[in-house]
């Protein structure tokens, strides 16, 4: 059991606000603001109940307990004030004195926007510290940030234990659809890409739920060099190479690697692309798409399906010249009249980018969370929210 947000009355009350705002910036511009909006319904029924002041906190990127200017918060709070039509008061710290007297001398019903929380060390090392103080700022804590759910850091799991908490209706609304994907109707096959390979580690949980897992991005290449294919320069994760060969090893044939990729020097937009078979990478070459021979056998396989998770892009699909593989599997899957579940920042962002989103079943907006929820692995926002109803309820 855990706190739902009608149970909670928010008039004239302090609220913490806990979502995941990891947006795509170029030149500190968003590019996709759906995480953004997805948190507008939350937002609004806080805002709704007049509340003393709202507090809201996310992170952005991986800076790693360091201010790094390029992942500040700002054009995240500038972009939340213009969809909400309502000023967002941000502060350039996570805490600090400012906030303090901000916050405590904020008009009714103001919005505020803390700092990208992993600036400060303690968010990842979950810091009572940390916790305390933020937990100190509010009365109620709402938790939405699904994105960031499958993490045990302070603002994701801690914050819980010291004020009363409750789960917000993005975090509702996903649990909701993924359980089409956590109880597939079968054949059930899983697309994962993306650039980050610790995906891989749920990947030996999801094995025994897929039929097929078809791969692009960083995991495929770890998988090729672990198989002892030549990558060339390509992207790959070295912590995850052994276990990419023991998940080889076990996998009873059900994983499905690219046999051609698209290849370039550098990741640029002016970068020149070349198609090549695995086997004629070259040493100063890096795999940035799929090929076409793997394009035709993955809709080849996919076709078989009647329940579709895709996590993660299968190549570098910003880039005009390496977003065929992307593009041409996303446009595959909304043709098909079947449970297609993207989950995922960055392959939701595609499917929004080719107009898709409308043809798929659910599009998620956490990619690695998903992957935890439907491979059954704990969510740690989740059992510190029911450890906060225990605590809490009366
Ligand atoms: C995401 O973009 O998938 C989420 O915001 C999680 O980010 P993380 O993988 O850096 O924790």
């Amino acid at each position: 059991m855990m706190f739902q947000l009608k149970d909670f009355d928010f008039k004239d009350k302090r609220v913490l606000l806990r979502v995941d705002f990891n947006v795509s910036l170029q030149n500190g511009k968003i590019t996709d603001d759906t995480r953004i909006k997805a948190a507008l319904p939350t937002i609004k029924q806080i805002l709704a109940q007049q509340p003393k002041y709202l507090i809201i906190m996310s992170h952005l990127g991986r800076p790693n307990g360091k201010c790094v200017e390029d992942l500040r918060l700002d054009p995240v709070a500038y972009g939340l004030a213009e969809l909400l039509h309502k000023p967002v008061i941000k502060f350039d710290e996570v805490y600090s004195d400012r906030v303090d007297n901000g916050t405590n001398n904020a008009q009714p019903g103001s919005v505020f926007m803390l700092e990208n929380v992993q600036f400060h060390e303690g968010e990842k090392k979950k810091s009572d510290e940390m916790a305390k103080k933020l937990a100190s700022y509010a009365d109620y804590f709402v938790f939405d940030a699904f994105g960031q759910s499958h993490r045990d850091y302070t603002s994701i799991s801690l914050i819980q234990k010291y004020i009363p908490s409750c789960i917000g209706l993005l975090m509702d609304k996903e649990l909701e659809n993924l359980q089409k994907v956590v109880d597939p109707q079968k054949p059930f096959m899983a697309i994962i890409g993306g650039a980050k390979a610790d995906k891989i580690h749920v990947i030996k949980q999801f094995m025994n739920k897929a039929d097929k897992i078809l791969f692009g991005g960083t995991l495929a290449n770890t998988f090729l060099l672990a198989s002892s294919k030549n990558i060339g320069m390509s992207r790959y994760d070295v912590r995850s190479r052994d276990l990419a060969g023991e998940i080889l090893r076990q996998s009873d044939h059900n994983l499905v690697m690219p046999t051609d990729a698209v290849v370039a020097k550098k990741i640029k937009q002016d970068a020149q692309a070349q198609t090549r078979d695995l086997k004629d990478i070259q040493d100063d070459e890096m795999i940035v798409d799929i090929g076409p021979k793997t394009i035709e056998l993955y809709k080849k396989e996919l076709a078989n399906a009647k329940t579709i998770f895709w996590a993660g892009p299968i190549g570098v699909f910003e880039i005009e010249q390496f977003a065929n593989g992307t593009k041409q599997i996303a446009e595959y899957l909304s043709r098909l009249n079947i449970t297609t579940v993207i989950g995922g920042g960055d392959s939701a962002a595609a499917v929004v980018k080719y107009g898709l989103q409308d043809k798929m079943t659910h599009v998620s907006t956490g990619g690695g969370a998903s992957l935890a929820v439907i491979s059954g692995k704990e969510i740690p926002a989740l059992a510190a929210l029911q450890e906060s109803y225990e605590k809490f309820k009366q």
